[in-house]
């Protein structure tokens, strides 16, 4: 089989899978041990970021599941590799979804 069939059946395994679990909602408790473990030295405890990286605290679920999908698929490429995405199973990345929309979105700039 080409790379390509592999790659293409590999992704739309994985968005299936996705799409399963996602409606059987994530658990916000079990991404927050992920979150602090393999997250916060970016995106902060509170997911709120820095100059340099996006906040990610109040995403909408689906979203946040979708860009982590994308980094994971390559659809997506983090330039700088600072996205690693790699051992993140697509229940980690639910469950990591789920928590990070439990917390408040940064403040809207006027
Ligand atoms: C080494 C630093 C680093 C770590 C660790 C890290 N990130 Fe990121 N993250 C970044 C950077 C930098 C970007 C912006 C990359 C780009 O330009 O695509 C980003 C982007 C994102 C985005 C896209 C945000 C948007 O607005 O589209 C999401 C979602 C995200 N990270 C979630 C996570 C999650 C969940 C984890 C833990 C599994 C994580 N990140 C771990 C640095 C990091």
């Amino acid at each position: 089989m080409s790379t390509k069939l592999i790659k293409l059946i590999t992704i739309l395994v994985i968005s299936i899978q996705a799409s399963c679990l996602y409606a059987d909602g994530g658990d916000p408790a079990r991404g927050r041990i992920l979150a602090e473990k393999d997250c916060a030295d970016c995106h902060g405890d509170d997911g709120l970021g820095d100059y340099d990286r996006p906040p990610i605290a109040g995403m909408n679920p689906q979203k946040h599941l979708k860009e982590l999908m994308d980094y994971k698929t390559g659809k997506r490429v983090d330039e700088n590799d600072d996205m690693d995405v790699a051992d993140l199973t697509v229940q980690d990345m639910v469950d990591l979804a789920a928590y990070y929309a439990t917390l408040p979105p940064p403040a809207k700039k006027k």
